[in-house]
């Protein structure tokens, strides 16, 4: 079971946030990165027409997006309104095109039906992940793939006050923690990738990528920036990235 909050989140967002999410991805000063980040996820997916779930689907966006794509795409999220928000989403989808269902990831009534599924920003809210793995396992047909691109190590810290705000769960979510429940609950092999959106921060931004006087100096050098891409690709994305499951 989900904390209160999450069940009421796009209530107490107001109009002016629900407008926001329901306008996902062309919202935001970093839809940029989103749209890299939603880039690489769908080059990890099967080959269309496939079935896909996405898990914690919020407004829809990105089930409609992948409905659009060509697959055939259902959504599954906890709070009500979110589904009702996504079942008349007109930006990306045809409401219809796209099934939508009320649903706790971490309990999903689905076996062996899907060759994928995602969850986008979602399996750190859930408040038991290993029941929501072993839950998106079931929902996966022998030889699918499960894909998840969560925020890393340190955000737990991060969100705390969005997490005392919202009454929701904010928690670190790395690959490497993702894999070594993906294994215990069956899936039988596991790899990890870089964000889209960390690499096209590095790469394409001109934002000053934070840390003291010296990081941020030379990360203002485009040559550092593509070394640390290389950081990014080869050690540290195990703390933060995309991982995929194979059942
Ligand atoms: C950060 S939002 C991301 C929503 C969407 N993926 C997006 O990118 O806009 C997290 C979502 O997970 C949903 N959620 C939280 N706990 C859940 C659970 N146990 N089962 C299903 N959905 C859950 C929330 O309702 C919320 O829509």
């Amino acid at each position: 079971m989900p904390r209160a909050g999450e069940l009421t989140y796009y209530q107490s967002l107001g109009e002016r946030g629900r407008r926001f999410a329901l306008n996902k991805p062309f919202t935001g000063r970093e839809r940029g990165l989103v749209m890299m980040e939603i880039g690489a996820m769908l080059t990890l997916l099967p080959p269309t027409p496939a079935r896909v779930l996405e898990c914690g689907c919020g407004t829809g966006w990105l089930t409609h997006f992948l409905q659009k794509c060509g697959y055939q795409a259902t959504g599954v999220d906890v709070a009500p309104a979110a589904i009702e928000l996504a079942r008349t989403n007109a930006v990306l989808g045809t409401p219809g095109a796209a099934e939508f269902h009320v649903m706790d990831v971490e309990a999903m009534t689905f076996d062996n039906q899907f060759d994928a599924v995602v969850f986008y920003a979602a399996l750190h809210h859930a408040l038991d992940e290993e029941a929501a793995l072993r839950s998106a396992y079931r929902a996966l047909r022998p030889g699918g793939v499960c894909v998840t691109s969560e925020p890393g190590t340190g955000h737990g810290r991060k969100g705390a006050g969005a997490a005392a705000k919202w009454d929701t769960t904010e928690k670190d979510m790395p690959p490497k923690h993702i894999a070594r429940l993906g294994k215990k609950v069956g899936f039988r092999r596991s790899v990890y990738y870089p964000q889209g959106r960390d690499l096209g921060r590095l790469v394409f931004t001109q934002d000053p990528l934070g840390g003291n006087a010296l990081i941020r100096f030379l990360l203002s050098l485009r040559p550092t920036r593509y070394l640390a891409s290389l950081w990014l690709m080869l050690g540290h994305k195990r703390n933060k990235g995309i991982t995929v499951l194979y059942k």
